[in-house]
């Protein structure tokens, strides 16, 4: 199993206007992209992936969203889809309890702290300055990989990851977008195991 956590710190926690992701919605945009480069191949979905996005924006923050690729249905690669899918999440009462809102989709009111304690995976920490994904890559399955949006981790959630990663990764010598960093650690994975 491959899964991707992705911080938006901005990202709204209330239904939003589909025609303004990327202002509005707080980086609802970047958080989208991450989710079609983290579940979608040509023509099919990867089924051992899940992906989580934990919403700290206003105006009920936190609010974690699950997207499980062996049960989901209806969803398409492109933005504006997945954000009616996350919108249609946001719609829902969420509490402790992860709650179905669409095939494969569940939201919660979950924190930080609590999805990593929860994610039954060995946590990575993706960062610029982290060791190189090649000298790990053979070791990673069942992995957790947790990422920032446009700002990053903010310092208190820094160290909540980083106290509890089993390692810090690097997959560029640049700093590079979240949904590219995705992309990244799917081809240097699937050079090894082939498949997700
Ligand atoms: C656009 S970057 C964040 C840049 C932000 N200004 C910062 O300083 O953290 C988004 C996220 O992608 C991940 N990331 C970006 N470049 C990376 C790299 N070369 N290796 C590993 N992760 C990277 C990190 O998790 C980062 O928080």
């Amino acid at each position: 199993m491959r899964a991707f956590l992705i911080v938006g710190n901005k990202a709204v926690t209330k239904p939003f206007n589909l025609n303004d992701l990327a202002g509005g919605a707080g980086r609802m945009d970047l958080l989208c992209r991450c989710v079609a480069q983290a579940l979608f191949i040509s023509h099919g979905i990867r089924k051992d992936v899940e992906v989580y996005l934990l919403l700290l924006g206003p105006p009920e923050p936190p609010k974690a969203i699950l997207i499980k690729g062996s049960e989901v249905r209806y969803m398409a690669p492109d933005e504006r889809n997945i954000a009616g899918i996350i919108r249609k999440a946001l719609s829902v009462e969420a509490g402790k309890q992860w709650h179905k809102s669409s095939p494969g989709v569940y939201v919660a009111k979950k924190g930080l702290e609590e999805l990593l304690d929860e994610i039954p995976y060995r946590i990575v920490y993706l960062r610029e300055d982290g060791e190189d994904i090649r000298e790990v890559a053979p070791q990673i399955y069942d992995v957790l990989f947790v990422l920032g949006d446009h700002i990053g981790l903010g310092e208190d959630d820094e160290k909540i990851v980083v106290e509890k990663a089993w390692k810090i990764v690097s997959v560029s010598p640049l700093s590079l977008q979240a949904d590219q960093c995705i992309v990244i650690v799917h081809y240097e994975l699937d050079r090894i195991t082939g498949t997700s």
